[in-house]
């Protein structure tokens, strides 16, 4: 199956940003007619998820979270199991974002073990993967994308329910973004490695996301490059003009 069959996916990521009044950004996200070809997804932070999907309500906005626990359920003070998030009527959740494997020590084999509690659930997993600038200045970058694969993406997980974004540390929220041949060559190291693990008709379905300062001025460029199938964005999420744009561009990608 070539990358024309597979749906191409905007995703917003709010991070830790947005009270109540901040939802007036989905209308207007929702308001807006969406490509027929573009899937398009923004993960609130927890808080505002129910509200979140009363105002995409009768739109293809879909809403999703930003992380779960691995159980699915228990005293686990503070934390969200993923059939809560499904309950709601969130479709996907991201698992492993560096934010996340960085501020709350979140190794790969936990990011497996919420992702597989993701899909229990049936919400989609995007996993999400990066190097440092160290490890990249190293020349590490295919290793360390390599490791975290095999850690956090265990064969047991239904390519039918797994997304990966490919997120450099160094790039997010930096304004920083890889050459399109770095962006590139890993994208193409994840899909052989998706092909390794699952067989290559069911890795060629799975979606791969480029995401660190993706913005209006560069997502054309960036979805233009080979097996780039959207992206996972976070400060142009918030704005519903900055994100209808990158929207538009993987439309016309
Ligand atoms: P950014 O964040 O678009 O603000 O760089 C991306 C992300 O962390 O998902």
């Amino acid at each position: 199956m070539g990358a024309g069959m597979r749906r191409k996916l905007a995703a917003g990521n709010w991070k830790m940003n947005g009270l109540l009044a901040d939802l007036a950004q989905l209308d207007q996200l929702a308001k807006a007619p969406l490509p027929a070809h573009v899937d398009t997804l923004i993960c609130p932070p927890a808080t505002l998820i129910h509200p979140a999907l009363a105002h995409a309500k009768g739109s293809a906005l879909a809403i999703g979270a930003q992380d779960c626990h691995a159980q699915g359920g228990g005293a686990f003070t503070g934390d969200i199991a993923a059939v809560q998030l499904r309950d709601l009527g969130a479709s996907a959740v991201i698992v492993g974002h560096s934010e996340r494997r960085e501020g709350h020590g979140e190794t790969d084999a936990l990011v497996a073990a919420k992702a597989q509690a993701a899909q229990a659930a049936g919400l989609c997993a995007i996993v999400c993967l990066g190097e440092t600038l160290g490890q990249r200045q190293a020349g590490d970058t295919l290793a360390v994308i390599g490791a975290q694969f095999a850690g956090s993406v265990p064969a047991t997980l239904d390519p039918a329910l797994l997304v990966l974004a490919y997120e450099p540390v160094w790039a997010i929220g930096s304004g920083l973004i890889p050459t399109l041949a770095q962006i590139a060559e890993v994208h193409s190291s994840l899909r052989a490695a998706l092909a390794a693990r699952f067989g290559a008709a069911p890795a060629a379905t799975v979606r791969l996301l480029y995401g660190g300062s993706v913005k209006p001025d560069n997502a054309a460029e960036v979805f233009g490059v080979a097996d780039v199938d959207g992206a996972l964005v976070g400060g142009a999420s918030l704005n519903a003009q900055d994100f209808s744009a990158i929207v538009q561009a993987l439309a016309a990608a």
